[in-house]
């Protein structure tokens, strides 16, 4: 049974026809995005997943209104994307830290513009600090933290200003297997107490069926959605990941990304 409620009216996000060329000032231009649709309704946690190089950070930037969408269209709540948001907070691949400002003052960077009262902000800050476990490091700079630790900073950041939709960009991928696995567990735990649309880009399988109601596997590039599979299982469960379905459906899934990664590779060793 699926747990998640993903809301029952029409999609938060639409995306059209989106195809995405890069047009580098030396070199050849390049195709990253060709023809991706997908739609992603209200609350539900959707992954993204595909071979490296496959467009996955390019869709996230393009719902983020970090780049313009040049073919096809995508909406946010009905209308048109014109370029970053509050709305929309995203957790970018690599961390994206005020390298000159403590982690409390990077967390209250994007507070500040938001406008509550200094005491309210101030507390806002550390209870997301404490919720990603970084209580006792609030007066330390990026350069004295691990990087497990900026992304959690970076992470505390963007929940801190309560965005509607979430796009996270590989947040766990520098994190040593222990703390991937509690922040996974964290961010589900905080997805259940206050869900909003999150569309999470991960290489890992496993993350992406153990966080996701569904997994959208992309092909190899230019990236289109070759399928999406539904997630249906007990995530309320705390042995979900050891059931034979859980087991079953990663195997699924990587079946699909297997797929696409051998022909990523192929493309890359031929001339
Ligand atoms: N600024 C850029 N200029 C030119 N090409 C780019 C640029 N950014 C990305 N690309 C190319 O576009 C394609 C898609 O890149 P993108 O970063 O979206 O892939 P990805 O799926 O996020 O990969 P990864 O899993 O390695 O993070 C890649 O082939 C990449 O080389
Ligand atoms: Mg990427």
């Amino acid at each position: 049974m699926q747990q998640h409620n993903a809301g029952s009216g029409g999609p938060q996000i639409v995306i059209e026809g989106v195809n995405h060329l890069y047009r580098p000032p030396a070199g050849r231009p390049v195709l990253a995005l060709e023809d991706v649709s997908l739609q992603v309704r209200p609350r539900e946690f959707l992954a993204l997943l595909g071979p490296s190089g496959c467009g996955k950070s390019t869709l996230l930037y393009l719902i983020g209104g970090f780049l313009p969408t040049e073919t096809g269209r995508i909406l946010f709540d009905g209308a048109p994307i014109a370029g970053p948001g509050p709305d929309r907070g995203i957790v970018f691949q690599h961390f994206a830290l005020f390298p000159w400002k403590t982690v409390r003052a990077n967390v209250l960077y994007a507070l500040e513009k938001m406008g509550p009262p200094r005491e309210q902000r101030a507390k806002r800050a550390q209870s997301f600090i404490d919720l990603v476990g970084l209580t006792g490091f609030e007066d330390s700079y990026p350069s004295q933290l691990s990087g497990g630790m900026k992304q959690r900073t970076a992470i505390a950041r963007t929940l801190a200003i309560d965005p509607k939709i979430l796009l996270m960009d590989e947040p766990f991928g520098a994190l040593d297997a222990q703390t991937r696995h509690l922040m996974q567990s964290e961010l589900l735990a905080i997805w259940r107490k206050s869900p909003k649309t999150v569309v999470f880009v991960t290489h890992d399988v496993q993350e992406a069926v153990y966080l996701a109601d569904r997994v959208a596997v992309m092909t190899a590039r230019p990236g289109r959605i070759k399928t999406i599979v539904d997630i249906r299982l007990d995530k309320s469960d705390p042995n979900v990941a050891k059931s034979s379905a859980f087991i079953d459906t990663v195997d699924q899934v990587w079946g699909l990304v297997r797929d696409e990664a051998i022909k990523a590779q192929e493309a890359r060793l031929s001339p």
